[in-house]
């Protein structure tokens, strides 16, 4: 708690932009969030004044930051669970809890866990092997088991020597079936500690070279049922695992209905549109959640809202305050999002956010705009 306003103290672990947009929400609600990072020049370290600087995976540095902590939680899920575990042990109170946790640090654990639950998942098996990989049969996926993001850590495999190249890296690993996918969906969910739990609505993400690129939400013309399903699969995971905080569920849509892609337990990618778009933000929310308070409002504030992510573009062209500008005055309605990053080519430095009734249009308007800061014409 802080002395002097008597509100808590939040720990985030890890300072990205997860962190830096929780920091606003953390503000408006008379917080300052500290935040744990590598690296004095992360997007939240750069913004939150009660910045400690120390390695997420190192136990000392982690009891040093919970010092003083109401409650610690994330913006990855790289802490290792043997860390976590102590920490919980010597009385900080981690949220998600680790034994939750672990099904979004997973995946071998995650699809073992959800098909005990009876979940819709792709056909899957543990492999490390090129038997097992010819036993589970080819086109497939691979997927590391821990550590992947933005598609790291995911390979289309077609042929054994693909998988072979995969399988030389030593890592813990998990065939999936490949799906003939219609389009990806995402459905966000928070949970308290007393066992609240508040749904967004469904939205649609859109990936480019593994990177979620484009959200529009609510997802366009989604048979009412099927988002009831999505959110229905949502609620059993949170409650199921014991979920504390915002959860992100990714689903693929297909001809034969919807199956779980991955889980994160954390504000999400597919959630930044809830800043302009819902009543209640994820970053606040995350907050309310961990904290055991009362969930915010889930509601729309618009028919549609779109956003998009703006990667690093090429190197040279106008400086990025210049490309501001000029998109500032294309789109005065555009709510611009940067995350305070250096900017390297294909790196998520931002996104942009658009509001109102045609998700066609919207969506031009967000890449427009997303294309605007990125190749700055
Ligand atoms: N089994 C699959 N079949 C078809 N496409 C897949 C499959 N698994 C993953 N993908 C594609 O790869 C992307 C990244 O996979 P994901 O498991 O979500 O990895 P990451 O942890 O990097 O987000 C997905 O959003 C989807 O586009
Ligand atoms: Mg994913």
């Amino acid at each position: 708690m802080d002395a002097a306003t008597q509100l808590p103290t939040v720990g985030m672990i890890g300072a990205g932009q997860l962190a830096r947009m929780t920091h606003q929400a953390a503000i408006a609600l008379g917080q300052s969030l500290k935040v744990l990072a590598g690296d004095p020049a992360e997007s939240a370290a750069v913004v939150a004044p009660a910045t400690v600087l120390g390695d997420y995976r190192e136990l000392e540095d982690l009891r040093a930051f919970a010092k003083g902590c109401t409650v610690v939680t994330f913006d990855h899920e790289h802490v290792p669970q043997s860390v976590l575990r102590t920490l919980v042990d010597e009385g900080v109170d981690v949220q998600p809890r680790p034994e939750a946790l672990l099904y979004a640090q997973d995946k071998q654990a995650m699809r073992t866990r959800l098909a005990e639950f009876g979940l819709p998942q792709p056909r899957w098996a543990p492999v490390d092997s090129i038997s097992d990989v010819e036993a589970f049969g080819l086109p497939c996926v691979l997927k590391a088991a821990t550590g992947g993001y933005d598609g790291k850590g995911v390979w289309m495999i077609d042929t054994l020597a693909d998988a072979q190249a995969v399988l030389a890296s030593g890592i813990r690993l998990i065939a999936e079936e490949r799906m003939a996918l219609q389009r990806e969906l995402a459905v966000q969910i928070a949970r308290s500690p007393r066992g609240e739990t508040a749904v967004y609505p469904v939205v649609e993400t859109v990936q480019s070279g593994g990177i979620c690129t484009e959200v529009i939400a609510p997802a366009p013309h989604l048979a009412p049922e099927t988002a009831d399903e999505a959110k229905r699969i949502a609620e059993t995971i949170a409650t199921g695992l014991g979920v504390c905080g915002m959860l992100a569920v990714e689903l693929f849509q297909t001809s034969k209905g919807l199956f779980i892609n991955e889980l994160a337990m954390r504000a999400h990618n597919s959630g930044h549109w809830t800043i302009e778009g819902a009543e209640t933000s994820q970053f606040e929310q995350h907050l309310r959640a961990v904290l055991d308070y009362p969930l915010g409002s889930t509601a729309t504030v618009a028919p549609y809202t779109v956003m998009a992510n703006v990667l690093g573009g090429r190197a040279g062209g106008p400086r990025l305050d210049e490309r501001l500008q000029h998109l500032l005055a294309d789109d005065p309605g555009a709510h611009v999002h940067l995350y305070g990053k250096a900017v390297r080519p294909g790196r998520k430095i931002g996104h942009v956010t658009v509001r109102g009734d045609d998700p066609e249009l919207l969506r031009r308007r967000a890449l427009r705009a997303a294309e605007r800061l990125q190749e700055g014409e």
